[in-house]
């Protein structure tokens, strides 16, 4: 059976119901096993074990979230060159951009030889004061619907063998 890692991190909630989404997508596809697992309990041994990858963490300070970036650092040595052509997608939580986060994961991913099967989500919440930023977030269903759906095209692709 096919093998789907999903990795996230998520501070007030958001990458994570973004996450679950895409994890619940995903199992609409009987033949593939669906991992969905924090970024800081993920080792190398997860991503040898996996087929393909879906990663989702918010971007904080211009940048993926630390705990994110620890685990590509924990991980990046132990793998290279072992996960070459297996496709991944990328989901970024933020605030009002997102870019660099998705930019910077889409660089590690390119330095593993991964393949990107669809453009990164970027959900905004659009939370501007210290207050509304630290606040539990709940992402719009059509923003979720969004992440079942890449958790469901990555799962068909894996099924078939489309990728
Ligand atoms: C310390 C910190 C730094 C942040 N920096 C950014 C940023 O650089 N760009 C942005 O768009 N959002 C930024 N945000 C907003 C978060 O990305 C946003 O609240 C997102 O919903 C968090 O995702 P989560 O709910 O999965 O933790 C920041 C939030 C925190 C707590």
């Amino acid at each position: 059976m096919k093998k789907l890692l999903i990795v996230y991190h998520s501070l007030t909630g958001g990458s994570a119901q973004m996450a679950q989404a895409a994890a619940a997508g995903a199992a609409s596809s009987t033949g593939v096993a669906v991992q969905l697992q924090s970024a800081s309990q993920t080792a190398p041994e997860h991503l040898l074990a996996a087929d393909g990858y879906l990663f989702a963490c918010p971007e904080n300070l211009a940048s993926m979230a630390g705990l994110m970036k620890d685990f590509f650092d924990r991980c990046y040595y132990p793998v290279l060159g072992r996960l070459n052509g297996r496709p991944y997608a990328v989901m970024i939580c933020a605030g009002s951009d997102g870019s660099n986060a998705a930019r910077q994961i889409e660089r590690i991913a390119t330095g593993w030889r991964l393949e990107q099967i669809a453009p990164t989500i970027i959900v905004c919440t659009h939370a501007q004061t210290p207050e509304r930023i630290l606040q539990a977030k709940q992402i719009g269903s059509e923003e979720l619907a969004q992440c079942r759906e890449l958790g469901a095209t990555m799962a068909s692709g894996l099924e078939m063998g489309i990728f």
